[in-house]
């Protein structure tokens, strides 16, 4: 473990405070010690120790938590840019999935795929987010919808992290889609829930998620899952109110959730379902854009009874092929009026939270050392750029 140091002459976007916004710290320093922050604060009331300690200077820079996509697909084989030229021609992300493409196409892709190729191929993805200031990151298994390729997916994802300086969480998303030819019904009772089993006891999973829509599941098939994950002490999440409202987002609230994601279909009772609950809304703009959809996630009502709302890419091939924390920003910004500060809170705090991670996400003595130095003046830049990456450097567990 390196030697403690001090980093000086910075702004500070703390989150630490969840009422006021990026909680902002002028003339700041913090030290860091065995990988942790051990003090923060304007340097005027630096402690006499920590301003003897090496020092790097930031030069009025500006430092966030590390960013964190708390919701992707991003181990995967194959794309599907052919579907995004039959969107273009008029046909609909749920017709295509219901004529045999969508999830199910890159679950043939990615059986296909040995664990090399998907390895490589994820790598590089995780290279483009660690490039924009991530440090952790969420990766789900479900284009296997098979014990074999779940797991595969999985022991990827857990690869990935051994690869890379960064966190990687997983989530077991058998019940993603219902594979081709097979009953609902027997897929979960039958495949689903002994590949989760299989899973954990190997390990490979950090909570468990599912998709409950028309297309995919019904809240009485999550129900099993979820009762499953709450068997093996595992905490859930799910894909909900994408495309419809079927009832997903009150379930994840019943089950206490981390996380409800997409929702842009919630109703009003479901947002205070999960006020209720704790869990956070997952913003995923991404999807919404890539589909066309036209309606949008409640922010307003998110906001009115204190959701912490998220927002990730949902990098995957099908709904949201966006491989860019900063622009996931931007865009909720700019399709759901999210303000800025929101946006930052989403891809950091909140985000945290979203996968059950309490020692991360905001900067305070304490929290692990993983943190963003931007070239930016104010915060809100972060958001306000299309396509513009301003990472100063990535500090990851405390290695400057
Ligand atoms: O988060 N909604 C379901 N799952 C993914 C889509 C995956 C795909 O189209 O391959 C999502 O949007
Ligand atoms: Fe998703």
């Amino acid at each position: 473990m390196s030697e403690p140091i001090l980093l000086n002459r910075l702004t500070a976007a703390t989150l630490a405070d969840t009422a006021s916004g990026y909680g902002l710290l002028a003339n700041a320093g913090l030290a860091i010690e065995s990988g942790r922050i051990s003090w923060i604060g304007p340097m005027q009331d630096c402690p006499v120790d920590i301003a003897k300690l090496p020092t790097h200077d930031f030069e009025g820079r500006l430092v966030t938590p590390a960013l964190i996509d708390c919701h992707t697909h991003l181990v995967h084989g194959g794309n599907r840019a052919q579907e995004f030229e039959m969107r273009l021609e008029g046909a609909s992300y749920e017709e295509i999935a219901r004529a045999g493409g969508g999830i199910v196409s890159t679950v043939t892709a990615t059986r296909e795929t040995g664990e090399n190729d998907l390895l490589a191929a994820a790598l590089r993805r995780v290279d483009a987010l660690i490039a924009e200031g991530v440090a952790t990151v969420e990766i789900k298994s479900g284009y296997g919808l098979d014990h074999d390729t779940e797991l595969k997916m999985l022991r990827v994802a857990r690869t990935v992290a051994r690869s890379r300086p960064i966190h990687v969480s997983t989530s077991f998303l058998g019940a993603h889609a219902v594979p081709a030819g097979a009953n609902a019904d027997t897929y979960i009772d039958d495949v689903c829930i002994p590949a989760l089993t299989a899973a954990h006891a190997e390990g490979l999973v950090d909570a468990v998620d599912g998709f409950c829509e028309g297309i995919a599941f019904d809240t009485a098939q999550i129900r099993r899952v979820f009762e499953a994950a709450r068997a093996l002490g595992l905490p859930v999440k799910l894909h909900a109110e994408q495309l419809s409202n079927i009832g997903g987002t009150a379930l994840a609230a019943e089950f206490g959730a981390l996380s409800a994601d997409h929702v842009e279909y919630a109703s009003d009772a479901d947002v205070q379902a999960l006020a209720r609950s704790g869990s956070v809304a997952v913003i995923l703009p991404g999807a919404f854009y890539a589909i066309r959809e036209e309606q949008r996630p409640p922010i307003e009502a998110f906001r009115k009874h204190g959701v912490p709302m998220a927002v990730a890419t949902d990098w995957n091939p099908g709904s949201s092929p966006l491989g860019s924390v900063l622009l996931a920003m931007n865009m909720a910004c700019t399709l759901f009026r999210m303000t800025p500060a929101e946006a930052l809170a989403g891809t950091t705090r909140n985000a945290a939270r979203a996968l059950g991670l309490s020692d991360r996400g905001t900067l305070a003595a304490g929290q692990r050392a993983d943190l963003a130095i931007w070239d930016v003046n104010v915060p809100a830049e972060l958001s306000y750029g299309i396509g513009i990456n301003p990472l100063h450097k990535r500090i990851f567990g405390g290695v400057v």
